[in-house]
């Protein structure tokens, strides 16, 4: 009988955490047989970012994996993150289209549920814990682990007292920054398992280097779960990795029962398949940062945060908004950073440092989460940010999903209508992700290629001659030594911009426009919306004048300086 049991994240937070949620579903099946010949307690397989990667990047239905995965493996039960409320999405969703998301994750093959809350707040994983035992699943209520002048021992604690009372059968704390430290670890994991009768999982991310230690100090405090990643995608930003742990405990007490022979071939072909994506591994994201120590960034965010900050061409701000971080998050009354609070004070903290002033801008997000449309903050708001924000706008107290109508049936009505309708899943798909589901469901979404491993350039093997692709030409670029650029051929000039044209100030999705051709607009007013690093924000004029021409539609992908419209 294994003493501790260990959950393996290859499949969900590993790739989330170390090449943005990238892996395919055909680069997993090959290997799942065998991983379900190990002994895990569970394989964590979906959920979290793999639901939307799958359909913003991939061109692939996540519902289809999942069907896929449950198809060949036959033993180990199958586990997903979910975000409570929010589901595999950002925002709340309504209770129908929760119920209605977890009964068809179950029935498609999900054993175990692991729910978590970004402000544990449990009035937002009610619904979802509600379904999930329902229909017979094994739920792991979760404690989205961070460090405030609010968040103590005791604190943790009755909420896990709360989340036993709403029948969860374990009760995971969630270090998704890897900020705990082997004391830490220890007094709650003690805590915990003194003060409920849940078993208790630790899951944490290497990214700060204290996890290994932590991890054994939670074992000798008692712990049952431990989350682990094979070593090809462990270490940096994922988990520790599983061959170490078991290797560690072998023979003692605590012995995991899986076989290291077995492990190893599932570690040989994850090494394969690292070389695949070498690509899409950041240096940053791999290696031990005690940074996080300070900035509490946890992993998955550090590689997005340096996707966008690439995608906006501004990764020179990036310690800038580490150290912007902080404070929004004060301001917001100490949100854990985990999925969708992390978004929110990631992309707030980049606006603020893009604008070069602290709130100039605010996501609409970050209005919600301040009107309590999330849940309750864990501390005290900066209420000068909310009467910036909000004005004489009364908060919202009550269950946040108390507010929502009924989603389910005009989804339905929509993909019918749309034409998309294949099956019952693509009605929750396109819920959860109305502007990208619609594009991926009518077959226009284009899988992303895995990017070339990047080079290591000195000083000597520096290219001096590029091509750069501008509006669908190529130009062949030369970097003189005096540093001026020389274009050829001759004809190839830079298009001079639109006269009067609005432009973009970042790369993003339009998901809505507000203006038409004729309308005349105030400056500051929003024209349009755009979607930027999966927040939505408004696109104000700098002028006031007539929409004389709009050269964008709803669904377009836009860069960074792409004209937007014509403001005359
Ligand atoms: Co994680």
């Amino acid at each position: 009988m294994a003493k501790v049991k260990i959950i393996e994240t290859a499949l969900r937070d590993a790739h989330q955490s170390l090449i943005a949620t990238r892996m395919r579903t055909e680069d997993m099946l090959p290997i799942i047989e065998e991983m379900d010949k190990v002994g895990y307690f569970s394989l964590e397989a979906w959920g979290g970012a793999t639901f939307d990667s799958c359909i913003r990047f991939l061109n692939e239905d996540p519902w289809e994996r999942l069907r896929l995965f449950k198809e060949n493996v036959k033993k180990t039960p199958l586990q997903m993150l979910l975000r409570g409320q929010n589901l595999v999405g950002y925002k709340h969703y309504a209770d129908d289209v929760v119920k209605e998301f977890v009964e068809k994750s179950y029935e498609n093959g999900i054993d175990v549920f692991r729910i978590f809350d970004a402000l544990n707040d449990s009035r937002n994983m009610e619904m979802s814990i509600k379904t999930a035992k329902a229909q017979g699943a094994y739920v792991q209520g979760t404690i989205s682990y961070t460090i405030s002048p609010v968040h103590t021992i005791e604190s943790y604690v009755d909420f896990a007292k709360k989340l036993e009372a709403m029948d969860c059968d374990a009760i995971t704390i969630k270090d998704m920054a890897g900020l705990i430290t082997p004391m830490m670890a220890k007094d709650l994991v003690i805590a915990l398992k003194e003060q409920t009768s849940l078993d208790v999982n630790l899951h944490s991310h290497c990214t700060s280097g204290l996890t290994l230690m932590s991890y054994q100090a939670a074992i000798e405090a008692g712990v049952d779960l431990l989350d682990t990643a094979i070593s090809p995608f462990s270490g940096g930003t994922a988990q520790p990795p599983t061959e170490s742990v078991v290797a560690a405990l072998q023979s003692t007490q605590y012995d995991t029962g899986i076989d290291l022979a077995q492990l190893n071939i599932v570690k040989n072909y994850f090494a394969e398949l690292a070389e695949k994506y070498q690509g899409l591994f950041d240096p940053l994201s791999s290696k031990v940062d005690t940074d996080v120590l300070r900035y509490q960034v946890p992993g998955g965010m550090l590689s997005n945060l340096v996707s966008q900050l690439k995608q906006q061409d501004a990764i020179d701000k990036y310690e800038e908004v580490l150290n912007e971080i902080p404070h929004v998050r004060k301001d917001l009354g100490y949100p854990p950073l985990v999925t969708p609070t992390s978004q929110i004070v990631g992309v707030q903290s980049v606006m603020n440092v893009l604008m070069g002033k602290r709130y100039e801008n605010i996501t609409k997000e970050v209005k919600e989460y301040l009107k309590g449309a999330y849940g309750k903050a864990p501390a005290e708001i900066n209420m000068d940010l909310y009467k910036k924000a909000l004005g004489d706008e009364e908060p919202i107290t009550c269950r946040p999903a108390d507010l929502l109508e009924p989603e389910l049936e005009s989804a339905r009505k929509e993909v019918k209508e749309k034409d998309l309708y294949t099956k019952e899943e693509d009605v929750l798909t396109y819920a959860l992700y109305p502007t990208v589901a619609e594009k991926f469901l009518k077959g226009e979404a284009v899988a992303e290629e895995i990017p070339e491993p990047k080079t290591n350039y000195t000083s000597s093997n520096i290219p001096n001659a590029y091509d750069v692709e501008i509006d669908g030409e190529v130009f062949n670029v030369k970097v003189l030594p005096t540093g001026y650029m020389e274009m050829e051929p001759d004809s190839g000039k830079v298009k001079s911009s639109v006269e009067n044209g609005l432009h973009s100030t970042m790369q993003g999705m339009i998901v809505k426009l507000k203006v038409k051709v004729g309308d005349t607009v105030e400056e500051g007013d929003a024209v349009a919306v755009l979607e930027a690093m999966k927040m939505e924000n408004d696109v104000k004029t700098d002028r006031a004048g007539k929409v004389t021409e709009i050269l964008i539609s709803e669904g377009d992908t836009v860069e960074k300086g792409s004209v937007l419209m014509v403001i005359e």
